[in-house]
């Protein structure tokens, strides 16, 4: 993995780009996997600088349970879940993006050194340096890297006593097979002391979970649409958003919610390649939310090698929050 930047953004801050999207390998990814029968793009482009915008508008649509369902539990239950974390020196945010959540813990956290890691590296700059402003005495390292790929951190991130902070049921994109992987590749990261915070989503009924991902101001369509402007500028294709509709459904038999963008009409899109061919109503597979039952994903988390596995949930019981130690 090559350092691409390293730019010091204060006397207690830096930041290290570890990922960069316009490379061959996201071209390669999007092309072979727009030329699959099931078309599908990886839910990794729906966060460009406006899409990373647009998720966030989207934690704010009444619709949209998972951001305050979360809330309520870490307002509710901060200090039992600070008790059951402990000592944190590193604490490894995955998937920081305005770097928020994390922040509302530092009071109980008391964390020595905060490692936000997301791949909308823009975005996350910009959050650094917010985060560095509000606290001068914090030793923040910024990480731009795609942590579904790796976990290989810069040296300066801390070995002992690392919290890893995995909120927002992130790993409901991952499929439970990729999921299991990651929990093991977190523990193998977690290192002396290590402890993982991680919040994920409940099955619940389809009359819930669809609105969530169809809300009617029409933010999350915008959301899925928005992938396709960001696959034109990556790779020179030609989408036209407005041959396209935002859908949301919850297949029951894989647990789990799946946006995909449906052609209005046939249609003939450039890809780097040739043409690809839409025939109406043929859909690209943009995202999957998986939801979990809570005893199944304390199961993975015992399988995954976390010991001390503690939970708590909302008083509508439609999210979960996991604490575990390595
Ligand atoms: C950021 C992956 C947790 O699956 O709920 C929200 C993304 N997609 N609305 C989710 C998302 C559409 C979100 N995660």
């Amino acid at each position: 993995m090559s350092l691409l930047q390293q730019s010091p953004l204060g006397t207690r801050s830096a930041f290290y780009q570890l990922h960069s999207e316009s490379t061959s390998d996201s071209k390669q990814e999007l092309v072979s996997g727009l030329r699959r029968a099931q078309a599908e793009i990886n839910p990794k482009f729906l966060y460009d600088a406006l899409g990373s915008c647009l998720f966030d508008a989207i934690t704010q649509v009444p619709e949209y349970y998972p951001t305050r369902c979360e809330r309520e539990i870490f307002d509710m239950h901060g200090e039992e879940i600070a008790k059951s974390v402990g000592r944190v020196q590193t604490m490894i945010d995955l998937g920081a993006a305005d770097c928020v959540k994390a922040q509302r813990l530092f009071d109980r956290l008391q964390p020595e050194q905060y490692v936000p890691v997301d791949i909308s590296v823009d975005y996350l700059k910009t959050s650094v340096m917010r985060v560095a402003a509000l606290y001068p005495e914090l030793d923040i390292v910024g990480v731009g890297i795609d942590f579904f790929q790796t976990l290989a951190l810069p040296k300066q991130v801390r070995p002992d006593e690392r919290l890893f902070f995995y909120p927002g049921s992130s790993i409901g994109n991952l499929n439970v097979a990729q999921a299991h992987d990651m929990l093991k590749r977190i523990h193998d990261a977690c290192g002396p002391g290590g402890k993982l915070l991680l919040g994920v989503d409940r099955v619940k009924s389809a009359a819930i979970l669809e609105p969530a991902y169809d809300d009617a101001l029409g933010v999350t369509a915008a959301f899925n649409l928005n992938v396709l402007r960001h696959a034109n500028r990556l790779m020179g294709s030609n989408f036209d958003i407005q041959d396209w509709a935002h859908r949301a459904v919850f297949n029951t038999t894989e647990s789990r919610i799946e946006m995909h963008l449906e052609a209005l009409h046939r249609l003939k899109v450039k890809l780097p390649d040739g043409e690809r061919v839409f025939e109406q109503g043929e859909t690209i597979h943009t995202e999957s939310s998986y939801k979990y039952q809570p005893e199944h994903f304390a199961r993975m988390l015992r399988e995954a090698g976390f010991k001390q596995i503690s939970h708590w949930t909302d008083s509508k019981e439609w999210f979960s929050v996991f604490a575990a130690v390595a």
